[in-house]
């Protein structure tokens, strides 16, 4: 064939494209175990971080999964509140599950505060162990800001109810505004806030301008980002909505009873 022919050119062109295809394609398919490990990897960082388990945002793979020693996966039903114990935790995926009509529950309008829609039926947990106990529960929570759905992780005591850590590893909002709620500062001051009341209904509150610490239900209120007060109310309803028995209430529930050991 002429190389300089109508065909002969389309032949090349053809040629090159399947070449180009089966390279694109091939390393697609090679990568796609090392992007999942990349991945996952990211979620124990940011899991670690929020949870004041790791300081170094920098941290290296073998100091990330050294961190991670302490943690221990389960996945739970958030209907019933118990722990799946025959599942696997690696092969749960949440925000696929949140978005897949098998696996998921639509949130009827008037119990959707947090402005997600849909949520996964079950979610996993995270039990960070200290001398053979449980020192921490961390949680996967999410939920809606001004302009985009906010990832994070909250760290809980054992009592179920006081802050130990809380921190965003995914959002969209405006930097230096919303963006706020990654300043360490403000994640600090979440630290000793109480989430509940007296019969563990959901009472976390985010005010305008800074908490009054001499006002009665203080450990309850959390100062509101200036100039981000939409996000700041994104950030309490969802706290709210996924501590509630909507969300890991009836888990929460069950291990405060002693009706989950681990
Ligand atoms: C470009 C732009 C970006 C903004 N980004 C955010 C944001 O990420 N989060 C937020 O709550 N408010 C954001 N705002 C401000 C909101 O529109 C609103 O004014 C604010 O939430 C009210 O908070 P304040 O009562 O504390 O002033 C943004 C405003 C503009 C003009």
């Amino acid at each position: 064939m002429a190389t300089n022919s109508t065909f002969g050119t389309l032949g090349v062109a053809a040629v090159l494209c399947v070449v180009c295809s089966v390279m694109v394609s091939t390393t697609a398919v090679k990568l796609k175990p090392m992007q999942e490990q990349n991945k996952s990897l990211d979620i124990k960082k940011n899991l670690l971080i929020s949870a004041g388990l790791l300081k170094n945002t920098k941290a290296t793979k073998s100091e990330i999964l050294s961190a991670f020693e302490k943690v221990d996966v389960k996945v739970v039903d958030l209907g019933s509140g118990s722990l799946l114990e025959d599942v696997n935790p690696n092969k749960v995926d949440l925000k696929k599950e949140a978005k897949d009509p098998n696996f998921n529950i639509i949130i009827p309008g008037n119990k959707d505060i947090a402005k997600i829609k849909t949520r996964a039926k079950r979610s996993k947990v995270y039990f960070v162990k200290a001398d053979g106990e449980v020192s921490m529960i961390v949680l996967p929570v999410y939920g809606k800001g001004l302009w985009s759905t906010m990832y994070g992780f909250l760290a809980l005591a054992p009592d179920t109810k006081t802050v130990k850590g809380f921190g965003f590893y995914e959002h969209g909002e405006t930097p230096g505004l919303g963006g706020e709620i990654d300043n360490p500062r403000w994640k600090s001051l979440w630290k000793g806030k109480e989430l509940f009341g007296e019969n563990f209904e959901p009472v976390i509150t985010i005010v305008k301008g800074a908490v009054d610490h001499s006002a009665e239900g203080s450990q309850s209120k959390m100062d509101s980002l200036s100039g981000a007060t939409i996000t700041s109310k994104g950030v309490e309803a969802l706290l709210r909505y996924w501590v509630s028995d909507s969300g890991y209430g009836h888990f929460l529930e069950k291990f405060r009873n002693g009706e989950i050991q681990i």
